[in-house]
């Protein structure tokens, strides 16, 4: 698919976004391992999560789905069987990830997989805690040496034994590892603690508790912090796997994917005499990064109608096209915006002077080169951007001009790029363009419907 994107008048409306990716993978798998029936609202109907649905199914878990609604029967916290072929993550990181979690404390063995994408991400970070637990991974070598790449094998535990809980240290501010081993520590002997330096996205906790499992959270000092809401009052998380016992399914409500709405958000601060509200987005404040982004480039925020939902903040976002100042984005900040920092640096170029992202070297590991890619195609446009090790470095305001440019096969990039040609003069065209279903379907129609002029084409 491609995208032909032309410049566009204000947009203008209210309207909503799919529901959190993230807060959905843990939705199901979670709902999986509970007693009785989970109904789940606001399910995100992404690629991700439907590879997540895929490979509960096929370890006997009955997810059905109408809609945004998602209906999960759990088989209860030992009742996954095995699969009878390998679970096929697609493009999703987070379903590999996590089940690798869920998967080393089983009594059967499991082989996952992933598209080509997939098979380049680094695997050895999940498998290195896993394995201290007494979990066993294979894998295939890759790009780094000693590294672990897809396809992975999952070995099943012998019989009578269980994984060994370990107080773990994330090296990388990771929230698919962490969840990962919140996930195995379900099934270990004893208390598994995951300490953290960095704001990793806390969604497997706050499920696990609002489940009513036993996971506590244990404060740590104050140490500065890099943004509002941050840091906050605990620095790591346990989960006592000898009193994680059986648990009762409860109704889930996933808040609005902010990294939809981050795109629609930007949109609106770009495009002059813009006015946009996206209503019930989550706003945990591990995710919100974009958010005090907007703010020091100039653009306000107006929150409403904050409200709490399965344990998650959610509020309704409003924003209005202004004047971009430019700012630095670095520190836990970045952490707490990573998944948007394509935007920001679209954002950037319209930003009247230099903006730097820094200590984002993860994005080098993300569903493309993030910072290299981003680089190359804003260049494209006209922007002027330096790529740096850990960041990109923004010189604006550029004028942008439409050109042909292309996703890497990355949806958050796909979308950048669209929102940034709404103020190229001409048109753009973004080839590769099919991978934005893996998060967000419907964006070509959301942003179409506030105005903006941009069509698919196959
Ligand atoms: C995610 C965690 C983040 C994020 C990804 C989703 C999750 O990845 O970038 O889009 O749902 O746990 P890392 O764990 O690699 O930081």
């Amino acid at each position: 698919m491609r995208l032909r994107v032309r410049r566009s008048g204000p947009l203008r409306g209210d309207l909503g976004v799919p529901g959190d990716k993230s807060v959905s993978h843990r939705a199901l798998i979670l709902a999986a391992l509970a007693d009785g029936e989970t109904v789940v609202d606001g399910f995100s109907g992404g690629e991700d999560n439907q590879r997540t649905a895929a490979a509960l199914r096929a370890m006997g878990v009955d997810v059905a789905e109408g809609g945004d609604r998602v209906r999960v029967r759990g088989v209860g916290l030992h009742g996954l069987r095995p699969a009878a072929d390998v679970l096929d993550c697609g493009n999703s990181g987070t379903t590999m990830r996590l089940l690798c979690g869920l998967l080393c404390g089983q009594g059967f063995a499991a082989r996952l997989d992933g598209d080509e994408t997939l098979r380049r991400r680094p695997m050895r970070r999940v498998a290195e805690p896993l394995e201290r637990m007494g979990g066993r991974l294979r894998g295939a070598p890759g790009a780094r040496p000693g590294d672990l790449y897809a396809p992975l094998v999952v070995d099943g535990l012998a019989p009578g034994t269980r994984l060994a809980a370990i107080d773990y240290a994330l090296p990388v501010a990771s929230a698919q590892v962490k969840g990962a081993v919140l996930l195995a520590g379900l099934f270990a002997r004893g208390v598994t603690r995951v300490r953290e330096r960095g704001p990793a996205r806390d969604h497997t906790d706050r499920m696990m508790a609002y489940l009513g499992l036993p996971l506590r959270r244990t404060p740590g000092a104050p140490s500065g912090g890099g943004g509002q809401g941050w840091p906050p009052p605990w620095a790591a998380a346990e989960i006592d796997g000898g009193a994680a016992g059986r648990f009762a399914a409860r109704p889930i409500t996933v808040p609005g994917d902010l990294s939809s709405a981050a795109f629609l958000l930007a949109a609106a601060a770009l495009v002059p005499g813009s006015r946009v509200r996206v209503r019930g987005c989550g706003v945990n404040p591990t995710r919100s990064g974009i958010l005090d982004v907007l703010a020091r480039m100039g653009v306000a925020v107006a929150r409403g109608a904050e409200r709490d939902e399965s344990g998650e903040p959610v509020a309704d976002l409003a924003v209005a096209a202004a004047d971009l100042g430019p700012t630095t984005v670095a520190g836990d900040l970045t952490v707490r915006a990573i998944d948007e920092v394509p935007i920001i640096a679209a954002l950037a170029t319209r930003a009247a002077g230099v903006t730097e992202i820094r200590d984002a070297s993860e994005l080098r590991v993300k569903e493309s080169d993030r910072l290299a890619v981003m680089a190359g195609e804003l260049r494209r446009l006209g922007a002027e951007i330096e790529e740096l090790p850990d960041g990109l470095r923004v010189a604006g305001p550029a004028r942008l001009r439409g050109a042909a440019c292309r996703s890497h096969g990355d949806h958050r990039i796909a979308m950048a790029l669209a929102v940034a040609a709404l103020v190229a003069e001409g048109e753009t065209v973004v080839e590769e363009a099919d991978n934005i279903a893996t998060s967000y379907p419907g964006f070509v129609d959301a942003l179409g419907a506030l105005g903006a002029d941009i069509r698919s084409e196959p």
